[in-house]
């Protein structure tokens, strides 16, 4: 541990599997006093306990829920300084094949979610300062023609991440506020999309031009800075975590 977030107190949503989970571990393991949140309590519970965080069962589209979750860290820990709104859901379809319950969901679960967690986060850290990081995609930024429900739910992601950021400056509350954007990275989440009698190991190494797979770790590793001191200076930005996908596709 190098104690980048010693004292700091953090919260972080979809906390029980993929990069939820990664950044919870890397969090605590720089000092961070951790509240993880899922849906999936059972898994979330195991690893609060194996890594000495605090486990709360939410549901991240319950307004509610938030307030609850703010109320927690704050009456168990006494303050919150870093939000990390990474709960997020994937559901195919193109234009024709989406429907419109999917394309509900999906904007629910996504973006009204960031909308609610920012609002009931800020309403405290604005006091004392604070960093938010938002679980963007690349799908934000270039086409995804087959998860357009997706792809538009993330960009509204991007687009709210700017607004706060500028928001907060305006009224210097020393909120940071940051997207990122994933690609590729091997989670339960990325590794159901693949074909039946595909190793999905195999085949994102074969893909990716730098001839290695990302793993949760290396999102992780990018959330870290970005709710660090270190980041103080950088506002509003949108972090690509893709080993150059997005560049590859322009
Ligand atoms: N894996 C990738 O390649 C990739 C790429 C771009 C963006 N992302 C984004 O990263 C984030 C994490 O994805 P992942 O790949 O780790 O997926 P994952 O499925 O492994 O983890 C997502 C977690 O979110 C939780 N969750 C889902 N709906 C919830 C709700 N309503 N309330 C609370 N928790 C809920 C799930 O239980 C799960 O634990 C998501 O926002 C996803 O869209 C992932």
């Amino acid at each position: 541990m190098s104690g980048r977030l010693l004292g700091k107190i953090a919260i972080v949503t979809g906390a029980a599997s993929g990069v939820g989970e990664s950044v919870a571990r890397l969090f605590v393991r720089e000092g961070a006093k951790v509240l993880m949140t899922d849906l999936n309590q059972a898994d979330g519970v195991r690893i609060a306990a194996e890594i000495g965080a605090t486990f709360v069962r939410h549901d991240v589209t319950d307004p509610a829920g938030w307030q609850q979750v703010v109320n927690t860290a704050i009456e168990t820990f006494g303050q919150l300084d870093i939000l990390v709104n990474n709960a997020g859901i994937l559901i195919a379809g193109d234009i024709e094949t989406a429907s419109y319950d999917d394309w509900k969901r999906l904007m629910t679960v996504n973006a009204d979610s960031v909308f609610l967690g920012c609002k009931a986060a800020i309403a405290v850290m604005k006091k004392q300062g604070g960093a938010i990081v938002n679980m963007s995609s690349i799908a934000a930024l270039a086409a995804k023609e087959d998860y357009v429900g997706y792809s538009a739910s993330k960009g509204a992601v991007a687009a709210l991440t700017r607004a706060i950021a500028a928001d907060c400056r305006l009224k210097r509350y020393r909120i940071r506020c940051n997207s990122v954007h994933p690609d590729g990275i091997l989670t339960p989440m990325t590794r159901a999309t693949y074909p039946k009698g595909i190793d999905p190991e195999m085949l994102t190494i074969d893909q990716d031009p730098m001839n290695r797979a990302c793993r949760p770790e290396d999102v992780a590793n990018g959330v870290l800075y970005l709710v660090s001191d270190e980041a103080r200076a950088v506002n509003g930005i949108e972090l690509r975590i893709d080993s150059g996908q997005f560049v590859m596709s322009i």
